[in-house]
């Protein structure tokens, strides 16, 4: 069925809302020991705080969410540079913080709870599979598992707000926006976090109105090239972060790429970053899948399955290479969706026929025009279960014409391909770019056998759920990582399926080894 779509906010609104609530929170690394009431009596002579939670990385940590940003600054008033023997501390004054204890009593204390910033293990995952009531169900429990909760939003959030105070030491206008799956509603806990450095803002795009005879511009430097400016100061930024960003470990610079960035860890929130600059066509890919897991309940109920699927049969990975991306499998998601009848989603174009004036949108000469306004795209008529849907996708993409078609959203039906890239997918807005250019055919042709196989599996499976209690089932048929896999390879004659992954259900529950699925496609 269809969400509840009563009051959706907009794209805009949830970044603004959460960027304002970023710059009135403070990171703080904690002593094991601490006392949350003392803790949080402490922190209250600097004004009121809206909420906090704990976690664990590296070490346990403390988000505090001041109600005032007045707050902040009272608390690095309150604040000094530690001297640390026989090292030298660099000053620099941030929002991250270290609480110490004066007098670190021994008096028990109730423990700290600490919020989870982790996706399921893959045994955990599969057990929470098989007591679901429903194949719908079991693709609704994937979702809960492993979308990012509202804390782990907040610190995602706080990580960009956190290198905009250290990018701002260069250019004092900039926004660190968050991009990809942290905000298009596709990301998975554990996903990376894409940002990029967005400098419109200073001035240099939107003349202000003078009046009188003169017009001032800033006098400035320039460079051959748009990729050479970029180059520049993701450079100075690559080496800022390094020698000054508390808790950047692990930088490096990639500047040579299509889209040239810094790769760092920030170690305090668990985080790998992607930062580049003037990224927003990426920026609005991100508000369009935004709408599209916004329109309907199954759309991200169904991705989250796919992407899982993915992972687990090694489709995906999180090294780049020659296999197929997360988004470039949310992308054969909404399109599938567009082609079921009635389809569940609407096409780019429809989307952009329904724009506003207000959604005008042009960016480097692409038209990246659609409604911003999601309660003014009327539901789906289609009511087709989310287990329907998993088996055709299978099926659907298991048959594609892939040699001869391109996946197109903006119109939502195949193109003929415009070259011989072995999977084409058009980048909705720069139509001239295969956001799958880096597949390769034999990559695709594990993707088209794995599909087949998987809606064969599904098929086989009666729709009833197992009476007995812990027997897989239904999607956790589909789920194995490949190295068992392979070994069902050989026994796939002898037993039925649901033997093949009940032998392998308790191989994995005699393993101690608690690998979780992990959840970056690069
Ligand atoms: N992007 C793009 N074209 C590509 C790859 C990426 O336009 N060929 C843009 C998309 O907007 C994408 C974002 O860059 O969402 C971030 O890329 P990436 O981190 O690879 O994908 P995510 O969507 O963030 O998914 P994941 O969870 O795997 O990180
Ligand atoms: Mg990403």
């Amino acid at each position: 069925g269809s969400a509840d779509r009563s009051h959706q906010k907009r794209f805009s609104e949830v970044q603004k809302e959460r960027r304002e609530q970023a710059q009135r929170t403070v990171l703080i690394s904690c002593p094991n020991k601490i006392s949350e009431k003392k803790f949080l009596k402490y922190l209250s002579q600097h004004g009121p705080i809206n909420n906090h939670f704990f976690y664990e990385s590296y070490g346990l940590h403390a988000i505090v969410e001041f109600c005032r940003k007045e707050s902040v600054s009272s608390l690095q008033d309150a604040t000094y540079t530690p001297s640390t023997g026989k090292e030298t501390a660099i000053p620099f004054r941030s929002r991250f913080f270290n609480v110490k204890l004066k007098n670190p009593s021994t008096s028990e204390k109730p423990p700290i709870q600490c919020s989870n910033q982790s996706p399921p293990s893959s045994r955990k995952l599969l057990e929470l599979l098989c007591y679901a009531e429903s194949i719908d169900d079991q693709l609704n429990t994937l979702l809960k598992a492993f979308q990012i909760t509202e804390e782990n939003a907040k610190l995602r959030h706080l990580t960009c707000s956190l290198i905009e105070d250290i990018a701002a030491a260069y250019f004092p206008y900039c926004t660190v926006r968050p991009f990809g799956s942290s905000v298009n509603s596709f990301g998975k806990l554990g996903c990376d976090l894409d940002m990029f450095l967005d400098l419109d803002e200073t001035g240099r795009l939107h003349a202000q109105k003078t009046s009188g005879n003169f017009l001032m511009e800033f006098q400035v430097k320039n460079v051959p090239s748009e990729r050479i400016a970029t180059q520049k100061i993701l450079s100075v930024l690559g080496e800022c972060l390094d020698h000054f960003g508390p808790g950047c470990v692990g930088v490096q610079k990639i500047l040579n790429a299509r889209c040239p960035l810094v790769r760092f860890s920030h170690q305090a929130s668990g985080f790998q970053c992607d930062l580049s600059t003037n990224n927003r066509i990426a920026l609005k890919s991100s508000e369009l899948l935004y709408i599209y897991g916004a329109l309907d309940s199954r759309v991200r109920a169904l991705v989250f399955s796919i992407r899982c699927w993915a992972r687990a049969r090694s489709l995906t990975s999180s090294i780049p290479g020659a296999w197929i991306t997360n988004f470039s499998l949310t992308m054969m998601v909404i399109f599938f969706l567009q082609r079921r009848s009635p389809p569940v989603l609407p096409t780019l174009d429809y989307l952009k026929t329904l724009a506003g004036t207000e959604d005008k949108c042009i960016i480097e000469g692409h038209n990246c025009t659609f409604i911003s306004d999601l309660n003014r795209i009327k539901p789906s008529g289609n009511t087709e279960t989310l287990e329907l849907l998993l088996k055709e996708f299978f099926e659907y993409f298991g048959n594609f014409a892939f040699n001869k078609n391109s996946i197109n959203i903006r119109q939502g039906r195949e193109q003929n391909k415009p070259d011989s890239s072995p999977l084409h997918i058009q980048n909705p807005f720069e139509t001239s770019l295969n956001i799958s250019k880096n597949v390769n055919q034999s990559q695709l042709e594990k993707f088209v056998e794995l599909a087949r196989e998987s809606a064969w599996v599904l098929q086989q499976e009666d729709q009833d759920r197992p009476s007995s209690s812990y027997q897989p089932w239904g999607l956790a048929l589909v789920l194995p990582s490949a190295s068992n896999s392979m070994s069902l390879a050989k026994k796939k004659r002898k037993l039925p399926p649901r033997e093949r992954i009940k032998n392998l259900l308790e191989s994995i529950r005699s393993d101690n080894t608690e690998d979780s699925i992990n959840t970056s496609g690069k």
